[in-house]
């Protein structure tokens, strides 16, 4: 067994090998660190007010996905779906903790308390997407405006883990038969 750290997120991940993903961010496999390598302070980080304003729309846009997804996850006729949504939620809400750090600002107290979401599993997914393809956008616009690398790093992973999740809407989608 090793101890391994995610750079973007901190979770640590005990295990033979360094996972492809960070199961609670969903960084790619290159931010997974040696637990040794991994800066205490890589947090503590002075920003620009470009940067603060990047960062409170991201923590606004994750609590609003991940209390989304929450809502989803919610729906409990079919579990394989609300499995996958109440994972992508808890993602979700990691990505709202982090930005919280970074922004120097607590959590929002309502971040796992679901939202609002149709009955309809297709018309969920497809919000999914729009909001997916939203985020994802957003944080590679706001790594371009970023000076800071730590800040440049996160919005960079994060933007990729967004992608990744429109892939998995697709596979959602054919499992709900949309
Ligand atoms: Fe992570
Ligand atoms: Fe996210």
């Amino acid at each position: 067994m090793k101890m391994y750290r995610c750079r973007i997120c901190g979770e640590t991940y005990l295990g033979s090998e360094a996972p492809s993903h960070c199961p609670f961010c969903g960084a790619h496999r290159e931010a997974i660190v040696d637990t040794t390598e991994y800066p205490e302070d890589i947090n503590q980080v002075d920003i620009t007010e470009i940067e603060r304003n990047d960062l409170l729309e991201a923590i606004e846009l994750e609590l609003s996905n991940a209390r989304f997804y929450f809502a989803m996850a919610a729906h409990k006729d079919d579990m394989k779906l609300s499995s996958t949504y109440k994972r992508l939620a808890k993602v979700e809400a990691e990505h709202c903790e982090l930005f919280c750090k970074l922004a120097g600002v607590p959590e929002p107290e309502d971040l796992t308390t679901p939202g609002e979401a149709s009955d309809d599993w297709c018309a969920n997914i497809e919000e999914s997407v729009a909001r997916e393809q939203r985020a994802s956008k957003f944080y590679a616009d706001a790594m371009g405006r970023a000076t800071n690398e730590r800040v440049k790093e996160v919005f960079g992973a994060v933007s990729l883990v967004e992608a990744d999740h429109i892939e998995l809407d697709g596979v959602a989608s054919r499992l709900a038969g949309c």
